[in-house]
């Protein structure tokens, strides 16, 4: 593992451990893929303005998330299905958010349950979710996060049907059953044909889903509540007026909307100047560089999450993989804060970044 120097290098290792229809299944993103390029791309499109000569000696990275302290202002985003990458699945992801003492965000399509994945280890957790037809069956997931000390809820809400990942299709992807939802519901698909996980999502996720569900979450939890999947300034509003704790910025890692906008390139105009900092702002999409994850602060974003270079981690090395790549990306972001003269996470301003549309500050 010595051998890999940045987060990007563990996409061909899980390529080659893993079988294609699962590879395709994590890389993978909708139709013409042209938001999963522009994801990354755009970050490339904004450049430093790093001030020198300012006492970088000692970088403090920590921050806090709804009050919780984590070691950098990086975390791990909700992804399905962790078993098939690694036969330790979400444990090892969660014991390496504990080591790298960051908060996990457990998916609602996890392979583990999520009573294991609590009592594996100490991460801080959060639990994202996606609401069912069966509304008790969600319910009863939340109210077992609560117990199992689980400190927030993601609520997803850019999956009203799952978008076209046509490797999936081609694959015949199978759907696994999913130790959550035993004697329950039953998720195992294998499809004669198309996405045996499209043909799980259209079966259960409930697609008349609207802001007033907020309120019906709220009425079954008293978790902060978090809304995942925002891109658009007027959501931002609907998102603060529903009184949520807060929003991650989220096209879905490029694997719904296909020409949905780079997270980055919404997240200052159309969600932080709306939010006001009246609560916190999350984003993901794309982040592959400490100087990605600096980026994002500088145009408002509390925190970022990390998708696929986390199960491509896993995939490739189990928890010592996951552990390398939140800490790729800390060392990187350490450097870019010494380099652009930002001593902590407070330091780093509007005023370190220039996005494309900017003329030379
Ligand atoms: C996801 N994502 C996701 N989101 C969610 O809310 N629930 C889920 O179960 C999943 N599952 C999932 C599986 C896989 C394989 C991927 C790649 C993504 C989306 C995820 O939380 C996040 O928004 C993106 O992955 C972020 O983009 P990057 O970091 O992958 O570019």
């Amino acid at each position: 593992m010595d051998q890999i120097v940045n987060v990007n290098e563990f996409q061909e290792l899980a390529k080659r451990s893993l079988p294609k229809m699962y590879y395709d299944f994590y890389s993978g993103g909708a139709e013409d893929q042209h938001t999963l390029k522009e994801n990354v791309e755009a970050f490339t499109r904004i450049m430093f303005r790093p001030r020198v000569l300012v006492d970088v000696s000692k970088i403090d990275m920590s921050t806090r998330i709804l009050g919780y302290p984590i070691s950098a202002p990086i975390m791990i985003a909700p992804t399905a299905m962790h078993m098939l990458a690694h036969p330790q699945g979400e444990i090892a992801t969660a014991k390496a958010a504990a080591a790298c003492n960051t908060i996990m965000i457990v998916s609602y399509m996890a392979s583990c349950t999520i009573e294991e994945v609590a009592s594996s280890c100490n991460a801080i957790r959060f639990l994202q979710i996606y609401v069912y037809k069966r509304r008790d069956v969600t319910a009863q997931m939340v109210k077992r996060a609560e117990k199992a000390g689980f400190k927030a809820i993601v609520m997803t809400v850019d999956v009203p049907k799952l978008g076209r990942r046509e490797a999936d299709i081609k694959n015949k992807m199978v759907s696994p059953q999913l130790r959550n939802f035993e004697g329950l519901i039953s998720t195992k698909v294998l499809p004669s044909k198309g996405s045996g996980v499209e043909a799980l999502a259209a079966s259960t996720f409930d697609a008349s889903l609207t802001w007033k569900d907020i309120e019906w979450l709220r009425s079954i939890t008293k978790l902060p509540i978090l809304v995942k999947g925002v891109l658009t300034r007027e959501d931002a509003l609907k998102a603060v007026e529903a009184g949520v704790d807060g929003i991650v910025v989220s096209n879905h890692g490029a694997r719904q909307l296909d020409y949905s906008p780079a997270t980055i390139t919404v997240l200052e105009e159309v969600i932080v100047h709306v939010v006001g900092g009246r609560i916190p702002v999350l984003l993901d999409g794309g982040v592959r560089r400490g100087t990605d994850v600096f980026k994002a602060l500088a145009l408002g974003a509390q925190a970022v999450l990390i998708g696929r270079p986390v199960v491509y981690g896993l995939a490739a090395k189990g928890e010592d993989g996951v552990r390398k790549v939140i800490e790729m990306l800390k060392n990187e972001l350490e450097l870019t804060m010494a380099l652009s003269g930002c001593p902590t996470i407070g330091d780093i301003t509007r005023n370190h970044v220039r996005t494309e549309n900017e003329r030379l500050k």
